[in-house]
């Protein structure tokens, strides 16, 4: 083995202590946005089949929850709304007694410290379940403009920090950062869905939201998992238009364009590790197949490393629970 030339990369991972010196990326709970679904009706806290661990909660039940993100120091929710009722046109998203409305309220006075991050789409809350205003069995994309311009503004009235449009229609965010701006919400930013894929990832998502589409797909308004341009040209128009975050989702199957868009654009990034991603690794786990924790902990880092400055994971409290120890 004499004169045998080679580097000594093994030198930096001899010690724990040695290791954390030269650990590139660390994970925070400052980093972590927890998803809530928020139902109509009392008493209900509704485990979702499809999500171990997750609930769809009534209002009388969301204060247990927020309690519970506090004490593990989570700073972030981003809260999804469950109507009772539904017609074409999506009118319970952008009414002033909406459940998202009076939901973003109350964890604003009893929760002032917590970041609200209101998702404003239109598909829980149209009985076609799409995320637009269907006519001619189309999405009318400018039409649409005008229905989820006014679930934003009726969303930062009730006092969300935060608007994150996950709609897909083009325009979304010119057009809900002029109707923020007219009505006075010009200091609350916009957090976009820009590269959102068709994905299989939101089976789980759609139980637990009620939001199936009743016909066809999403597919003629999400993007083609199969693109990448296409992904730099939805971040580059959103940029354009006046967002403050830019989101990628779903995480695990899109890192490669994660890390394209960190690089190329200067604003926060998110990750949203969807509902897919979740059940996978919790179905995993329950049959002792994968160490959850690492499994978790593992993950999340590595959409960190791909370039993500946020994520958005039903993972959380999970995580939380995980670094606080
Ligand atoms: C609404 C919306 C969806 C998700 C977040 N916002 C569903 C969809 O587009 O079908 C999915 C989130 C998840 O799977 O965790 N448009």
């Amino acid at each position: 083995m004499k004169d045998l030339q080679f580097k000594r990369h093994r030198r930096l991972r001899r010690t724990d202590s040695m290791r954390a010196l030269v650990r590139e990326t660390h994970l925070r709970t400052e980093d972590l946005i927890y998803p809530i679904f928020v139902v109509e009706g009392e008493d209900i806290k509704n485990p979702v089949a499809s999500m171990p661990g997750v609930h769809q909660v009534s209002l009388d039940h969301l204060n247990e929850e927020m309690d519970e993100l506090v004490s593990l120091d989570i700073k972030s929710v981003i809260v999804f709304g469950v109507p009772a009722e539904k017609d074409d046109v999506g009118s319970q998203a952008y009414h002033e007694e909406g459940i998202v409305q009076r939901a973003i309220r109350q964890i604003k006075k009893d929760f002032p410290s917590l970041t609200v991050i209101a998702d404003t789409c239109l598909c829980q809350y149209t009985d076609h379940g799409h995320c637009g205003i269907v006519r001619d069995g189309d999405i009318a994309n400018d039409e649409s403009l005008t229905y989820i311009t006014k679930t934003a503004i009726t969303q930062a009235e009730a006092g969300a920090d935060i608007i994150a449009p996950s709609n897909m229609m083009d325009g979304f965010v010119a057009a809900i950062r002029q109707g923020l701006d007219e009505a006075g919400f010009s200091h609350i930013p916009v957090m976009s869905y820009a590269v959102k894929y068709a994905s299989s990832f939101y089976g789980p998502f759609r139980d637990a939201a009620h939001s199936s589409p009743q016909f066809g797909d999403r597919r003629a308004y999400q993007m083609d998992p199969a693109n990448r341009l296409e992904a730099l040209r939805e971040a580059e128009s959103d940029v354009e238009e006046g967002a403050d975050f830019l989101i990628v989702k779903p995480a695990l199957a899109y890192l490669d364009i994660m890390r394209e868009v960190k690089d190329r654009f200067n604003l926060p990034l998110v990750a949203y590790n969807v509902s897919g991603e979740y059940s996978m690794i919790k179905a995993a786990a329950q049959n002792g197949w994968v160490n959850e924790e690492e499994i978790v902990l593992e993950k999340l880092t590595s959409m960190k490393r791909a370039g993500a400055d946020l994520i958005i994971t039903y993972f959380a409290k999970d995580a939380a629970r995980y670094l606080n120890q």
